[in-house]
């Protein structure tokens, strides 16, 4: 298993979550579309791909990430790209022959066509016809052998805001890319062969919500990726060092996984490659190592790593929302921890007494700070990020 941090990790890289992924397995062959919920970084796109590249359950599976769309249009025509070009798709003979005999609703698409072994997506400038065209295509979907297809689509939060930006607020377009997506989902000669499953690094209840479309997304069946527990964080690490020939005393190891707290294999990766750093002559960890550690995980070079949460933030609140989470962070990053009262003192400062409830929402559900434990009594999620708030974000 190779330390690869940041970008999805795929075959052997990818550590099984078997729990999590038999979750999803289960509630695809109830026949449920699903939404992944997890902040940033826990590895929703990396259980993506893992379901992809293994065909898991014999199902076929398409990836799409769409978060560099921002029109409705371009969203269906980018998925019947995909769908047309995942292998199940491409090389079903028995779909093949439906559609050269225009069997089906497959006589009315306009957009795909059969081209040598397989079919292809060609321009269409009328409206609505991609989804049409994808409406009619999955309606009479058939593959050789797998039961099902399983649409990923990824960044879909993001997508929903681009529509909402680029429309400038008008909240209707955004509206009717919902309900597209509903009525495709959830139409019964659909459903039965395709299931979807949604997911993004910001929180889809929470974009809905604040555009007042939650009804258009309250059928999907929500699966929660939580971090490692800590027997599968040891085993991570273990697997992780091991490649790097790599040891570690059983004190250090202990040492390390409850400082990291928040145990997801992000932090994990992190901390392997900056210990991998400070014991290159001798590949042996102690118990001092893994106190230089934390420094160095929160150096200026790993910027990169953290910058989002604060960039997040800014993007999301706006104005005296944004002041009050930013006060509220830089406080918790300095005292550590902060009460239900404190928080709705500082709402008060702020005029955001009717909203800081929302706010509060936001920073749990993105994995900044959570209140296990004590209801009343909010920390941040992490240590690390905690750490790089107080060297990066605080003013005092
Ligand atoms: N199951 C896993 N095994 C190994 N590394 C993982 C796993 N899940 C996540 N990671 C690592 O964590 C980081 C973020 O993963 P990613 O799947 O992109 O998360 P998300 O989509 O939730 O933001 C990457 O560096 C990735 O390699
Ligand atoms: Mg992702």
């Amino acid at each position: 298993m190779k330390n690869k941090v940041g970008i999805p990790a795929r075959g052997n890289d990818f550590f099984k979550r078997e729990s999590e992924v038999q979750k999803i397995l289960l509630r695809l062959a109830d026949g449920n579309n699903l939404q992944i919920t997890a902040p940033r970084r826990v590895g929703k796109t990396s259980i993506l791909w893992y379901l992809r590249d293994n065909k898991m359950n014999g199902y076929a599976y398409v990836y799409i990430d769409t978060e560099a769309i921002y029109d409705t249009d371009d969203f269906f025509k980018k998925l019947l790209k995909a769908i047309v070009a995942c292998p199940e798709v491409h090389q079903s003979t028995k779909l093949k022959d439906l559609f050269s005999k225009g069997v089906k609703a497959f006589s009315k698409i306009k957009s795909i066509k059969i081209m040598g072994n397989g079919f292809d997506v060609v321009e269409n400038n009328e409206q609505n016809s991609y989804y049409e065209d994808l409406f009619n295509l999955l309606s009479g979907i058939v593959l050789d052998n797998s039961e099902k297809l399983i649409i990923l689509i990824d960044e879909f939060p993001q997508t929903i805001q681009n529509i909402v930006e680029v429309s400038n607020g008008n909240e209707i377009i955004a509206k009717r890319f919902l309900q597209l997506n509903r009525d495709l989902r959830l139409n019964p000669d659909i459903n039965e062969r395709v299931n979807f499953i949604y997911t993004g690094s910001i929180g889809l209840n929470y974009t809905v919500a604040s555009i007042n479309s939650t009804a258009f997304v309250n059928d999907l069946s929500s699966v929660e990726i939580n971090a490692l527990s800590n027997a599968e964080a040891e085993i991570l690490l273990l697997e992780l060092l091991t490649n790097k020939q790599i040891t570690i005393e059983e004190s250090a190891k202990n040492l390390l996984l409850k400082k990291l707290e928040w145990l997801i294999p992000f932090h994990i990766q992190l901390a392997v490659q900056e210990l991998t750093g400070l014991v290159y002559a001798d590949k042996h960890i102690g118990i001092k190592h893994i106190d230089l550690v934390f420094d160095k995980m929160v150096e200026a070079r790993n910027n990169n790593h953290f910058e989002h949460y604060y960039s997040r933030l800014k993007s999301q609140l706006k104005g005296n929302a944004f002041n009050y989470a930013d006060e509220l962070l830089q406080k918790l990053a300095n005292e550590g921890a902060i009460t239900k009262p404190q928080i709705f003192d500082l709402s008060v400062k702020y005029n955001q007494e009717q909203s800081y409830r929302q706010i509060i929402e936001i920073l749990l559900y993105d994995g900044y700070i959570n209140n296990v434990g004590d209801a009343n009594i909010y920390r941040f999620n992490s240590p690390i990020v905690r750490m790089w708030w107080q060297k990066f974000i605080c003013k005092n």
